[in-house]
């Protein structure tokens, strides 16, 4: 009766209707147990535990780098704990800069230790936040550690920060970088201070000539004990690295590396979706054992491809069939995510469809065939039109390296590059930095607030450009974040820097408290911070159509969003009374299924909205509804989005007017057919039109009058 694990007493032959009562769980359990501390054992981290720990007493700064799955992010965090790094209360924190990084591992080392998710091992990522006093182990994105900063300048709560995933270079990766820097020497001098090591000038004096800024002065007088900082990489050249940190120590953990056939196609394909559909069902039908890994660039091409393989897998013999499609992406919620790392049923063979998450950020087991078709979604920015998009470019060489690399982790593999050699040889050798692809306002607004008030003076790893920086803070200005000497100004700079939410959304929410349409703003802000709302599946796109239209408003998607989220709302009010929650969650699903309204983007909207309502209400700020009033509403959306107002042309396309760019509806806004005059939107999407989506009707009118610091000021 047990499957493998040794008998316990518990596992009684009590049975009900032929079951057992207890069943196999605690049998399950117990050898789970055991596979696990198997499997951490056999990391080629655990051979080198002594050292680390050693390592990071002895520097204050260590770079540690190590392949894919060598059990960093999953193993170093205990070492330090079990080694005491975590005595008087502190925290050893853990950034990823993927939620999905975050939420898996957090579990996974729960699991692990034996303790309960959120209490001793916990996460922190937006608008979630499953930890308590007593978590210890603490996997947040690095964008949330930045954002805590605000609070807490010194990080005091930590004894150990870990940088993981350092060589992604994600923008907040490397703000966090630079503060960490500055935080590591303050907190140190404080402590030599306290502790009376500083012989020349007690007083610190010394210090504040020095390093003569805002961040180091308020430290004066205040003790910390010295932060030790990890940072982590899978990208085995640790020089930039050290460099940065004045010589940085690093130590190389040694992973284990199976042979990995390489293979190219002939010719550039012309569509890498059925080139990877076709290559799926080859490796499937014509090689032996092993779960197949593809990696593709978001979400949809993901769900487009699963439909795909499953379609084709119907007109396949019967004994064909045995293929598990398992995708993984950010926004699959987290119970669904962890899916990837359960084992295929017997006789099956598993194809995990993931973004570049599964580059380096999750490992999973079990891999043998990788599919690449060179591809990875990118932020763009070009700083002259002050535009960010996504676009999907190749990746670079290095990436293509890692990501052949999951096939070797247990045995020798294949991977499969759809692209031809000569391609290869062209790509370039590693990812640019985000930072030096990004729109800034968002980190710089950060960093005012955190008191670096000289940013093109700041210490980044990498300086972006310039013209970036400028064109930031001429936005940042033009939100009415900074004063006329770029200095942040208050309080809407501050409030601003509070609110989670990228800087064009906290200013809208603060400007509708004085339009008296807060709650409505709270909504839309709510709705647009999370995954499309709205779904079609292919083969009912009218029926999605004609259920949209209930909820369709002539002035724009914003309002529409608020009528959705509305509808919500009244059918949960009415039904509430009296019923359990589950019940409630029940009515809301089958409402959202008949409505073709994503019930997982809806529930996460309804749970942004209530953190962000609570932050608003903290800040004091007025939470009024303008009822039916939606020129009041329009009007504050045309004041808060200016910078993103375009005017149709005479051929039906629209101008944007801040870059000049020429864009189009996209075809899922509901006024893609009306066309009105002047719009504001949110969302530049590329593929191979410019779309804009998110999109509200303005009068042309309004934005000299709502926006004159913009608007009056160019003509
Ligand atoms: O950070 P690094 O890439 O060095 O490795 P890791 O993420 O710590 O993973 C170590 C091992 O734990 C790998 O074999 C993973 O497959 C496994 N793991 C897992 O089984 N489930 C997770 N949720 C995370 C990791
Ligand atoms: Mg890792």
């Amino acid at each position: 009766m047990s499957q493998g694990g040794p008998r316990t007493s518990n596992e009684s032959h009590h049975k009900l209707n032929g079951k057992p009562l207890i069943d196999n769980h605690i049998g399950n359990t117990f050898s789970r147990k055991q596979k696990i501390a198997q499997h951490r054992k056999s990391l080629p981290i655990a051979s080198v535990e002594k050292r680390l720990v050693d390592e990071v007493r002895n520097n204050d700064t260590l770079i540690v780098v190590g392949e894919t799955g060598s059990g960093k992010t999953t193993q170093l965090p205990q070492f330090l704990f079990n080694s005491g790094f975590c005595r008087d209360g502190k925290i050893i924190g853990i950034t990823q800069p993927r939620r999905v990084a975050a939420v898996t591992v957090a579990k996974r080392v729960a699991e692990e230790c034996g303790v309960e998710l959120g209490q001793r091992v916990g996460y922190s990522i937006r608008f979630e936040d499953r930890t308590c006093s007593s978590t210890r182990i603490k996997y947040m994105t690095d964008g949330l550690l930045l954002r805590e900063a605000l609070v807490d300048p010194y990080l005091s709560r930590y004894s150990v920060i870990i940088v993981d995933e350092a060589h992604e270079r994600t923008v907040h990766t490397d703000v966090l970088l630079g503060l960490l820097k500055k935080v590591q020497k303050a907190r140190s001098k404080s402590f030599s201070v306290c502790l009376g090591v500083e012989t020349k000038k007690p007083n610190n004096a010394t210090l504040l000539n020095k390093d003569n800024d805002v961040f180091l002065k308020q430290c004066q007088g205040r003790k910390f004990p010295p932060l030790k900082l990890i940072i982590m990489s899978a990208s085995l050249d640790a020089r930039g690295f050290s460099e940065y940190f004045g010589g940085g120590r690093a130590v190389h953990v040694q992973g284990r590396q199976f042979p990995v056939d390489i293979f190219y196609t002939h010719h550039a394909e012309p569509d890498y979706l059925d080139a990877a559909l076709i290559t799926i069902l080859q490796v499937h039908l014509e090689e032996g054992p092993g779960d197949i890994l593809v990696f593709l660039t978001g979400q949809e091409e993901i769900e487009s491809v699963e439909r795909l393989i499953k379609e084709r897998l119907q007109l396949l013999p019967e004994g064909s069939r045995k293929l598990l499609t398992v995708p993984i992406f950010s926004a699959l919620p987290s119970e669904k995510q962890m899916r990837v790392f359960t084992p295929a049923p017997a006789g099956f063979r598993k194809v995990i469809l993931a973004t570049n998450i599964a580059e380096t950020s999750v490992t999973i087991p079990g891999i043998k065939f990788v599919i690449d078709p060179g591809f990875v979604k990118a932020r763009s920015y070009d700083p002259v039109k002050g535009m960010e998009s996504l676009i999907i470019v190749p990746t670079s060489k290095a990436q293509a390296l890692q990501r052949s690399g999951r096939a070797g982790r247990e045995g020798p593999g294949k991977c499969f590059r759809l692209y031809p050699e000569s391609e290869f040889e062209k790509l370039e050798d590693s990812t640019k930095p985000e930072i030096k692809r990004c729109n800034l306002s968002n980190v710089i607004l950060q960093l005012k607030a955190l008191g670096f008030d000289d940013i093109l003076g700041f210490d980044f790893m990498e300086k972006p450009s310039r013209a970036s920086i400028v064109k930031s803070l001429e936005q940042l200005f033009l939100l009415g974040a900074l004063t006329d000497e770029c200095k942040l100004s208050d309080p809407v700079g501050r409030q601003m820097a509070q609110l989670p939410l990228d800087p064009v959304y906290s200013r809208a929410l603060i400007l509708a408290s004085q339009f008296n349409c807060l709650e409505e703003m709270l909504i839309t802000v709510a709705m647009l911070s999370v995954e499309s709302i709205f779904y079609a599946p292919r083969e009912k796109l009218e029926e999605a159509r004609t259920a949209m239209k209930c909820f369709s408003s002539p002035e724009g998607d914003h309002v529409t969003l608020v009528n959705v989220y509305r509808a919500s709302n009244e059918l949960l009010e009415k039904r509430v009374m009296g019923l359990t929650k589950e019940k409630n969650e029940k009515i809301l699903s089958k409402w959202c299924k008949e409505n073709f309204v994503n019930s997982r983007s809806l529930r996460h909207a309804r749970d942004v909205h209530s953190q962000i309502r609570g932050n608003v209400e903290q800040m004091g700020l007025r939470v009024a509804s303008c009822g039916d009033d939606m020129l009041q509403f329009r009007r504050c959306l045309a004041a808060s989005f200016f910078l993103n107002a375009a005017l149709k042309q005479p051929e039906g396309t629209y101008r944007a007017l801040a870059s000049g760019q020429v864009v189009q509806v996209h075809p899922s806004s509901v006024l893609f057919r009306s066309k009105p005059e002047c719009i504001v939107f949110n969302e530049l999407v590329q593929t191979n039109h410019k779309y804009v989506r998110n999109i509200t009707r303005i009068d042309y009118l309004w934005l000299s009058e709502l926006a004159p610091q913009y608007y009056c000021a160019q003509n």
